[in-house]
């Protein structure tokens, strides 16, 4: 047998895709944040695609110049059969974007523009095709209905991040997401990556966050500050990434990037029960007062 060549074979191994779910309350500035972080995560050299859950279908709008794009489900609508490539449109540095769309205003559940979104993509095999690294879900708050829990409960994404700021809503909206993970948890859904905290500034606001997320078992991923540079950014139609990107703020999204890109196991939150949750909330309203009233020196000390 001396002297006989042996052939091997290089199998190699599929890459795995990253895909995150990005949830919180309306307004709260999931699209901003998610938009940054992609243009962050392609400017680190990956692949990205973001994939707009949202019958509004805006969630892509400053990774390209402001422009829209046509929605899956309008696609759907106007042709009966997609290609999904046709509803793929490149933005900046060469992210895919992606915009499920939602049916004609009052008819029908919005989440289901989620499910057939998704579906058609995986279907046509579009995640593998593209080699993408990361998929980001930029989703609507609320996942009592079922179209919008999708990314969450079958596989799709595997980690979930929250943005939310230290009012009551947003932290209430977090609370009920957590809720939503933990109940899917145990089939196989995903798991909690950590909570963005945005427009968080005041000490206190850092406070009211960091005691949220000691008391549900998760963590901060990173502090976004509220700042004029994204609110100029978005007015021409841009992430603070591409228009400010010496800014302080877009530093604090490439720092968000690099966290994400080494973040590892995500896990089951632990929510609040209402009862808890609204004991938790009247403590830090007696805080907040006391020290708008000088009887405690800052409401944030010694949680
Ligand atoms: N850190 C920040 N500093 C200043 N402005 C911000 C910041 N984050 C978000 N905003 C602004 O808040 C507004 C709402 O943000 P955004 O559209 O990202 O929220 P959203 O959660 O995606 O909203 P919706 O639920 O409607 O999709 C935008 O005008 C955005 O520019
Ligand atoms: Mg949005």
């Amino acid at each position: 047998m001396a002297g006989r060549k042996t052939t091997v074979k290089i199998v190699k191994a599929p890459k795995k895709i990253k895909q995150m779910a990005i949830y919180g309350k309306g307004g709260i500035g999931k699209s901003t944040t998610t938009s940054n972080l992609s243009a962050a995560l392609s400017d680190l050299g990956y692949k990205v695609m973001q994939f707009g859950c949202d019958p509004k279908a805006d969630s892509t709008n400053t990774l390209r110049n402001g422009a829209d794009i046509p929605t899956i489900l309008d696609l759907l609508r106007e042709k009966g059969r997609v290609d999904a490539r046709d509803a793929i449109r490149e933005g900046y540095n060469g992210i895919y974007c992606v915009e499920a769309g939602g049916p004609s205003p009052g008819v029908g559940c919005a989440g289901r523009g989620i499910i057939t979104a998704v579906q058609l993509l995986k279907q046509q095999n579009v995640f593998e095709d593209l080699d993408l690294d990361y998929v980001i879900y930029d989703v609507l708050g609320d996942v009592v209905c079922g179209g919008f829990a999708v990314p969450i409960r079958e596989g799709i994404a595997q980690h979930v991040f929250t943005v939310s700021s230290s009012d009551f809503m947003a932290i209430y909206a977090a609370n009920n997401l957590f809720k939503g993970i933990r109940k899917y948890s145990d089939a196989g859904g995903a798991l909690l990556g950590g909570l963005i905290a945005n427009g968080v500034s005041s000490g206190y606001q850092r406070s009211v966050v960091d005691d949220f997320v000691l008391q549900t078992g998760t963590g901060v991923i990173q502090y976004v500050p509220r700042s004029v540079t994204v609110t100029m950014s978005e007015l021409s139609g841009r992430t603070t990434i591409e228009a400010a990107p010496e800014s302080d703020q877009a530093e604090v999204y490439r720092e968000l990037a690099r966290r994400i890109e080494k973040h590892g196991e995500s896990k089951t939150p632990n929510p609040m029960e209402p009862p808890e949750l609204r004991k938790w909330a009247a403590k830090w309203s007696e805080r907040i007062l006391a020290a708008e009233r000088g009887e405690i020196e800052s409401a944030g000390a010694g949680i």
